[in-house]
């Protein structure tokens, strides 16, 4: 029988999963099967043991589900734990092993796909939700040479940065107001903001020459913070689909034991979100 495997979010018809892992099984020259799994909010367990029953192997989890998979997780690695939330989940008859692959997908995005270097940096990671939660370990093991959260509601990337407190690199929480003197080779949009069309309060002299500006959401919705960032000094400009990518592969590694070429699927999407946004593949800004 072939493994089957699925995403389960709601809404999940978005999803463009399946098309990653079907790219990767193909490029590597395995048979699986991935589907769409429109989970509801308050029976993620009955819809996971439903799937496995039917012979899943494992799920990859979106919003608003990664608190459930990390509930239902028998096991979890050492980035799920730190992450507080899961983004797989990998099946192995009694066993389920619950990992988070956000943070090294944005991570390899960066440093990898981008070439540019989080080692030595001045890092400001935008938000202080599951998202950016999911991000602050991966980020710090590349060493930074420190690390702002930057959250609306300063109470959390405080509580956030606390949680970091022992760590050699300095982790500092605030508000925006409370960096809008320092400058920053990277910042990362871990908000939600882009997907409500809203742009959090970045300082206006936040970047640094050379600075790298990431917005975890991609396509469309990353446009307007990317376009601002530029327009406020970034020298470069990002969205996630890179890491949505990364992630992806960080999954199928977990499950198949492979790890696939990411290059040409991130080219793949680029084209697909290109064809349906109606516009050409060489904007600078995605
Ligand atoms: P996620 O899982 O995507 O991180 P979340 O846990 O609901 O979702 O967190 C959303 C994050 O985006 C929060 O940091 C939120 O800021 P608050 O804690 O102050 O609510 C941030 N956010 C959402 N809309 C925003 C906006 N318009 N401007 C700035 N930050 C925003």
């Amino acid at each position: 029988m072939t493994d089957r495997y699925a995403v389960i979010g709601h809404p999940v018809a978005h999803s463009r999963s399946p098309r990653i892992h079907a790219l990767f099984a193909q490029s590597v020259g395995h048979a699986i099967e991935y589907g769409l799994i429109l989970g509801e909010p308050g029976h993620f367990r009955e819809a996971v043991d439903r799937f496995r029953a039917a012979g899943g192997r494992g799920v990859n989890v979106t919003v608003p589900f990664k608190l459930d998979a990390f509930e239902l997780a028998s096991e979890r690695t050492g980035r799920a734990t730190q992450a507080g939330a899961v983004n797989t989940l990998a099946f192995d008859g009694a066993r389920v092993i619950g990992d988070n692959t956000d943070g090294a997908g944005l991570v390899r995005d960066i440093v990898r796909n981008r070439g540019f270097a989080i080692a030595g940096k001045r890092v400001l990671l935008m938000g202080a939700g599951g998202a950016a939660r999911g991000v602050v370990l991966p980020l710090l093991d590349e060493q930074p040479a420190s690390l702002a959260i930057a959250n609306r509601t300063a109470d959390k990337a405080q509580a956030l940065a606390q949680r970091f407190a022992t760590h050699a690199i300095g982790v500092r929480g605030g508000g925006y107001d409370a960096f809008a003197s320092e400058r920053f080779d990277l910042v990362v949009n871990a908000t939600s903001a882009s997907l409500a069309r809203q742009l959090p309060a970045i300082p206006e002299h936040a970047f640094a020459p050379e600075a790298l500006a990431y917005d975890m959401v991609y396509g469309e919705a990353a446009r307007p913070f990317l376009m601002h960032a530029l327009g406020l000094g970034a020298s470069a400009a990002a969205d996630g689909l890179g890491m949505l990518v990364e992630q992806a592969a960080e999954s199928f590694w977990l499950w198949r034991g492979v790890r696939p070429p990411t290059a040409p699927v991130l080219e793949r999407l680029r084209a697909d979100l290109a064809r349906a946004a109606g516009s050409s593949t060489d904007e600078k800004i995605p």
